[in-house]
């Protein structure tokens, strides 16, 4: 058949990092842009799709997409995705600009790039400081509210050119960082021969994304989507680093976002690296992060979660009872193309970001509703997307909770609480 011919075609790619063979060990099928809100006016027009499946690296173990979007048709002017929806996440960008702060070993005038600064939410607490900064944010919209606070912002993607220009402007970065932003650019080897351009001699590199251990863990198969390209371990990232003259020096665990890894890089020998990466790359190890048999039972998980998902919101539909979702993540684009969730199975999604308002989710295209239509009446069942915001959510809404309200989770398992 055609996807047989298609699957076998695509089976194997070769790796952004190293040029070894990737071997595929999930096939999600056909998706829809996970940020592609469709405008009801323009149901009709074709919306792009791709084959959204991933694999592990045979030789550095990277875990990776096994297609490639290209970057302009997701970072652009009318990317709707706003840091500063969620007061947990900016409480984190807060407090790691006020790390930068007191950090004792920057000299007296320092220098700090953010890749991907979207609406400044970091950056401008620096920019309140008075320190040197620059945002470099592709998505023009993201990057006027940036502008908006007062933050410094380049409307462009860092690659090595931008880098080389920044050098050239502003003089070598003391610090680079890059929040939930590293793991979405598939052209790794011109971002870290840019990084080690820019960077100070011993300036450091800083980027914190979805780690693959929590992925593993929490069987989050929806942090697989197409802005996700990378999925990093320790392990992975200390032979990326040195294949670009850069070294691993630290890793730090986070509970944001579902589980991510704070990753700080220097240049090879100018830091001494500190335990916690010797350590995490061992429980990594111990735990077989990469190896065949894991992931492939990750991938029976995953299609365990998709089956039991969809038969509890059609016995729901057939009982007569009310589903919603909380939270048009870029996440939920995963889950419901998977699981072939509309709104037939899910009345609607409330979102408290303007640009996803008034439109319908990619692929399945359920309307996207302001959050006071959550109450309006509330509905018996709430399916949380944005279930790594739960305690922000379920505290703000602990109403429904009280009017008899049921939240629905898919990770680890399928769950009602
Ligand atoms: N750092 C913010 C956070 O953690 O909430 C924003 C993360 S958002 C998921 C990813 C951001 O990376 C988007 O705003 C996108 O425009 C930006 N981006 C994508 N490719 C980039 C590149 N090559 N250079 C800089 N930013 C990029
Ligand atoms: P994220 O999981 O990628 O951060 O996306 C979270 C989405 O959920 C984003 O579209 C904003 C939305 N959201 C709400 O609607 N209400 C909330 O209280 C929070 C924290 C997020
Ligand atoms: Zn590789």
């Amino acid at each position: 058949s055609n996807s047989s011919v298609r699957g076998f075609m695509s089976q194997e790619s070769f790796c952004r990092v190293c040029s070894g063979k990737v071997r595929e060990f999930y096939d999600f099928g056909r998706h829809p842009l996970s940020d592609a809100f469709v405008d009801p006016e323009k149901v009709d027009d074709e919306e792009f799709f791709y084959r959204l499946a991933v694999g592990v690296c045979r030789d550095c173990t990277m875990v990776q997409l096994m297609e490639e979007v290209p970057r302009e048709r997701m970072f652009h002017d009318g990317y709707p995705y706003q840091s500063s929806g969620s007061v947990v996440m900016r409480t984190h960008f807060e407090d790691f600009a006020k790390r930068v702060l007191n950090a004792e070993d920057l000299g007296t005038d320092p220098f700090v790039v953010e890749l991907g600064c979207n609406d400044g939410v970091m950056l401008k607490v620096l920019a309140d400081a008075g320190v040197r900064h620059l945002g470099v944010e592709p998505s023009g919209g993201v990057a006027d509210l940036a502008a908006a606070k007062g933050v410094r912002v380049i409307k462009t993607f860092f690659e090595e050119e931008t880098a080389r220009r920044i050098l050239t402007e502003h003089g070598p970065a003391d610090v680079i960082y890059a929040a939930n932003t590293l793991c979405h650019i598939p052209y790794m080897d011109s971002i870290l021969n840019g990084v080690r351009a820019l960077l100070a001699p011993d300036g450091v590199f800083v980027f914190e994304d979805p780690y693959f251990g929590d992925i593993l863990e929490r069987t989050s198969f929806d942090q697989i989507y197409d802005e996700h390209f990378f999925f990093f371990t320790a392990r992975s990232v200390r032979a990326m680093a040195e294949r670009f003259g850069l070294e691993l020096v630290d890793v730090e665990r986070l509970p944001v976002h579902g589980g991510e890894v704070r990753y700080t890089l220097a240049r090879s020998g100018a830091r001494q690296p500190s335990n916690a990466v010797a350590e995490l790359v061992a429980e990594e190890e111990t735990k077989r992060l990469t190896a065949p048999d894991t992931l492939s039972a990750f991938g029976e998980r995953v299609t365990g979660i998709r089956e039991e998902l969809t038969s509890l919101l059609r016995r729901l539909r057939d009982e007569g009872k009310t589903v919603v979702g909380y939270g048009a993540t870029a996440k939920s684009a995963t889950v419901n193309n998977l699981c072939g969730i509309g709104p037939d199975l899910v009345s609607f999604v409330v979102d408290s970001t303007p640009d996803k308002q008034g439109k319908l989710t990619p692929g399945t295209h359920i309307p996207v509703r302001e959050p006071e239509a959550f109450s309006g009446p509330y509905p018996d069942y709430a399916l949380l997307f944005a279930w790594n915001h739960a305690d922000e959510i379920m505290a703000k809404e602990q109403r429904f909770r009280d009017a008899g309200g049921q939240w629905i989770l898919y990770v680890p398992e399928v769950h009602i609480v």
